[in-house]
């Protein structure tokens, strides 16, 4: 069997202490199979540049890493990526702020993965990219003459050509992608966004489209569903339990990012109070929400907003034992997080966009399936597409996500028991492993030419 070389800006580096928050890191963790490398950045900056990447084994899978400068970080990581790419993606144009000495430090890092990268390829190995730090890369290994197959995944949403647009280098990007021999999303509507976006790019032939596919993305959820039974055992989750006591729990679990929707949940949240006063002292929301991405001024606003919006809420409606609004901004064990979803009565998961949402997954995977909670999902999550039992709310409307949370602590056990297995029967069914299976089954096989297919075909041909 081919070997797989996945590469991607953050890796779960087996020597780390304690969890990464993200779901790509995550969930590729849980599929990657033994004799694989995985390259990426190291989570260090350090003067050290050059192209010889630190070697590591651990569970038979190799992880390559390098270091960023301080101005890759800045301009690669912090400018372009995140402070243009990951609004635009995330339709939030009025955040994307963008300089041209980003892009050329994009590129220039991009490059630097290639040059390190290429040196360890094998002749049949599958290379597999993800994520929208790295859209150019496979041009730029190509550039260096590499021919094995490279597929590239995006975890993120995908806009239209309106969108696009407002980026400078709209083209230059886009055509970036043909460099890949297939292109993954996890939603329809991604993969035609982006469909009509290759269209308006000037002068791309037909036959240099890569194959795009559709291929959500899930978790290990047997392992999960088994973690999260046995975790209640673990002394933070018998605190938690002990300190709920009779009430019931709404939870949240989200990196700090402005695309997860915090401030409307929070609002959200203070408006189940004022509307269904029968609930105070009953429930209490709990929002594990780690810090991201800090040196970013918008990520660092949002952090003022929502120690705001927390204390507001706390302080109009705590009594001398009760805390409506917890919120802790530090990872935690995977084990605990799953045992909190499991002692959960209802999941809070509305972002205003988001690629998937694996929490929305965790969360379902962690009930008790004889007792379980209910899930509060946004459309606007890749997620909403398969979890359709969910309570689907649109995540810009704080009343409508206040009637579900009402609706969801007050709904009775037969309908929490029917909607629970149908999403139970998604979530075991579109797991992590199923994912890679699948991504790799389109990139293993020699692909038809796709020259006979016009693009426009293409954007209207379902997988
Ligand atoms: P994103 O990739 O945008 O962060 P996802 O919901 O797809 O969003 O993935 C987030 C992942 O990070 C999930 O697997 C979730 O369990 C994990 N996670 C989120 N918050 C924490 C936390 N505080 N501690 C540990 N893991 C976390
Ligand atoms: C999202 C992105 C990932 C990223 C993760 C954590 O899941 O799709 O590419 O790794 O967030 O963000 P960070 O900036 O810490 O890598």
């Amino acid at each position: 069997m081919a070997r797989l070389v996945v590469v991607s800006n953050r890796v779960p580096m087996p020597t780390e202490r304690g969890p990464r928050a993200g779901g790509l890191a995550i969930a590729l963790a849980d599929a990657l199979r033994p004799g694989s490398l995985w390259f990426g950045w190291s989570g260090r900056r350090s003067a050290r540049t050059d192209h010889q990447p630190t070697m590591q084994e651990a569970g038979g899978v190799t992880y390559a890493t390098i270091d960023l400068s301080e101005t890759d970080y800045r301009l690669f990581y912090a400018g372009y990526s995140n402070g243009a790419l990951w609004p635009l993606l995330h339709y939030r144009l009025g955040l994307v702020d963008y300089r041209t000495e980003e892009y050329e430090g994009y590129r220039a890092v991009n490059r630097r993965f290639a040059a390190c990268i290429a040196p360890l390829l094998r002749p049949d190995d599958l290379v597999w990219v993800h994520d929208y730090h790295l859209i150019p890369l496979g041009q730029e290994l190509r550039a260096r003459g590499v021919r094995n197959r490279i597929g590239f995944f995006l975890h993120t949403p995908f806009v239209p050509p309106e969108l696009v647009y407002a980026l400078p280098q709209a083209n230059e990007v886009l055509a970036s992608f043909c460099a890949y021999d297939v292109v993954g999303f996890h939603t329809l509507g991604y993969r035609a966004a982006f469909l009509a976006c290759m269209q308006a790019v000037p002068g791309i032939e037909p036959q240099r489209m890569p194959r795009v596919i559709v291929d959500p993305i899930g978790i290990d959820a047997d392992g999960f569903a088994a973690m999260a039974a046995e975790s209640l055992r673990g002394a933070e989750a018998r605190r938690m339990k002990a300190s709920l006591a009779a009430r019931s729990l709404a939870i949240g679990v989200d990196r700090l990012d402005y695309s997860k929707g915090l401030v409307n949940r929070f609002e959200a949240f203070a408006r189940l109070l004022a509307k269904y006063p029968q609930h105070r002292r009953r429930v209490s929301f709990l929002q594990v929400a780690p810090r991201s991405r800090e040196d970013l001024g918008a990520y660092q606003a949002l952090r003022q907003q929502l120690d705001r919006v927390v204390g507001d809420t706390n302080g109009q409606y705590s009594e001398f034992d009760w805390t409506p609004l917890r919120y802790m901004t530090r990872t935690v064990a995977r084990r605990t997080l799953a045992g909190f979803y499991r002692i959960a009565r209802v999941g809070v998961v509305t972002p205003l966009r988001d690629g998937l949402n694996l929490v929305a997954k965790e969360f379902i995977a962690a009930q008790d399936p004889d007792d379980p909670g209910v899930l509060v999902l946004s459309r606007f999550a890749g997620a909403a597409d398969e979890l359709t039992e969910a309570l689907i709310v649109n995540p810009f409307n704080a009343d409508e996500i206040a009637e579900a949370m009402h609706t969801a602590f007050t709904m009775g056990i037969a309908e929490r028991r029917s909607r629970h297995a149908k999403l139970r029967a998604r979530v075991h069914e579109s797991t992590a492993a199923r994912y890679c299976e699948r991504f790799l089954s389109h990139l293993a096989p020699p692909l038809p030419a796709a020259g006979s297919q016009r693009v426009s075909e293409l954007a209207a041909q379902a997988i």
